[in-house]
């Protein structure tokens, strides 16, 4: 058998990309790849691609200046840049970084065998179309490789939203749901091969309206439909917008035993003005309800969400907005960006806030989350969680898995292997993480 080529494939920003580049993986496999973690043995370096912010996007054009070193040492190297600064520039990455062979956007990853096969005649591919097929169709699974415990699983994509600072619905398009059974039979099939916790994945996850025999499915209803399959354990989704919180969602996680008490649902803002301006559709009210009935359905569940600061004209008032609202919700998690400007975006067209205030607010915001946070986690000790035990830990006898809200946790338990739901008493609290002992009550 000919000796296999090797693949290298660096993955940027978010949880869709990574699932998009075990796709990638999977399809390359088919063209004679395996996959390797370094990129001094590879014979292709593909780039997975994040453009949601300005820094992510100069990252790769600096990445890739790294690699003019190792191209001319092998000319047969080959490199790509795949995801959203692959769709958003195209043909603009050929022209600052010549040595890139192919450049491949987020609804074109099935035709990359046949872009192999042309740059290895030589010839530059380029493919940034939004395709009438179905891509996960074309990027089936390879038979049955074993699995760690838990997967992300695609099963929306694109956006309709619009937010003013938002690049995702111009690289990722619009709202695309995959039919229901599809997402079905993948999703047995990644529980035969070891799965127990499935996140499914969405830009606007809770949007989701996917086909089925029995007419278009909510994603509670999907949820259901996953709650039948034996050996899955557990359901997370991501990331979800507050206006399609659908009340059969909201009710779901008061009564669907595996769905996990974790959200995610991002804010942004807590100044009116501001949310008006990045056109979410939601006011600061409105959110702050939504949460009283998604803590009605289930109390302990632990909140997240996503915050921009320094987007254009706001104010140290608007700011205080924010804190205030951070102050109320108490987040578990939390993500916060400094506003960057995307061009071609309707707020890119307005008046900045002064840097030096914005990291300034984005620092104090982060005190606050990081505090926040802390005592949450804190406030873990003494209780019992079951934690999905996913690898072991640095420490003999120690392995390693995430409890019902996300943590991270330590747990020093010589019998756990990895795929067991072990109850853990949380003795301890750590800056990142939780440690905890098998529990026997
Ligand atoms: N500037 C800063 N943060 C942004 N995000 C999206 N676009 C921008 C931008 N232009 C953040 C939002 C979103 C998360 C994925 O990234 O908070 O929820
Ligand atoms: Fe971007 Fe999310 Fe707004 Fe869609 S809902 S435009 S993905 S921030």
């Amino acid at each position: 058998m000919a000796e296999k080529k090797k693949l290298f494939i660096k993955t940027y920003g978010c949880q869709m990309n990574v699932y998009d580049s075990e796709r990638m993986a999977e399809a390359m496999g088919g063209a004679g790849y395996e996959t390797t973690e370094t990129v001094d043995d590879a014979d292709m370096i593909l780039l997975n691609t994040c453009h949601i912010r300005e820094k992510a996007a100069e990252k790769i054009y600096s990445e890739l200046g790294r690699f003019k070193g190792l191209k001319a040492e092998n000319p047969d190297l080959k490199i790509g840049v795949a995801g959203c600064v692959a769709q958003a520039e195209g043909q603009e990455i050929m022209r600052r970084q010549p040595m890139v062979d192919l450049v491949v956007g987020p609804q074109a990853y099935h035709r990359l065998p046949e872009m192999e096969a042309k740059i290895q005649g030589g010839v530059k591919a380029l493919d940034t179309d939004f395709p009438e097929e179905d891509k996960f169709e074309k990027l089936k699974s390879r038979p049955k490789a074993k699995r760690g415990p838990t997967a992300f699983l695609t099963v929306q994509e694109g956006c309709d939203k619009f937010c003013a600072f938002c690049v995702v619905p111009y690289t990722r398009g619009a709202e695309v749901s995959r039919p229901a059974d599809r997402i079905l039979t993948e999703a047995r099939d990644l529980v035969e091969r070891g799965v127990r916790e499935i996140t499914l994945l969405g830009q606007n996850v809770n949007a989701y309206h996917g086909a089925s025999a029995n007419g278009d499915l909510t994603l509670a209803q999907l949820i259901w439909e996953l709650d039948k399959v034996d050996g899955l354990e557990r359901i997370r989704f991501t990331t979800s917008h507050p206006n399609d919180m659908m009340d059969d969602l909201i009710e779901a996680h008061g009564t669907c035993s595996k769905l996990m008490p974790y959200l995610h649902l991002p804010v942004q803002s807590g100044s009116d003005k501001i949310l008006k301006r990045m056109n979410r559709n939601h006011d600061r009210e409105s959110y702050l309800r939504l949460i009283e009935r998604i803590r009605a359905a289930r109390p302990d569940i632990l909140l997240s969400g996503d915050f921009i600061v320094g987007f254009p004209e706001e104010t140290e008032a608007d700011f205080q907005d924010t804190m205030d609202l951070i102050e109320e919700v108490k987040y578990g998690q939390a993500y916060s960006f400094k506003y960057s400007t995307r061009p071609g975006t309707p707020a890119a067209e307005r008046p900045l806030v002064d840097d030096a205030e914005a990291t300034d607010r984005l620092y104090r915001l982060q005190a606050l989350i990081t505090r926040q946070q802390r005592e949450l986690q804190d406030a873990m000790v003494g209780r019992d969680v079951q934690v999905l035990i996913e690898k072991n830990g640095r420490q003999a006898g120690q392995m390693v898995g995430k409890s019902e809200y996300l943590h991270a946790v330590h747990v020093a338990d010589v019998n756990a292997k990895i795929g067991d739901i072990a109850r853990v008493r949380i003795v301890e609290s750590k800056t990142n993480s939780l440690s905890g002992v098998p529990s026997s009550d």
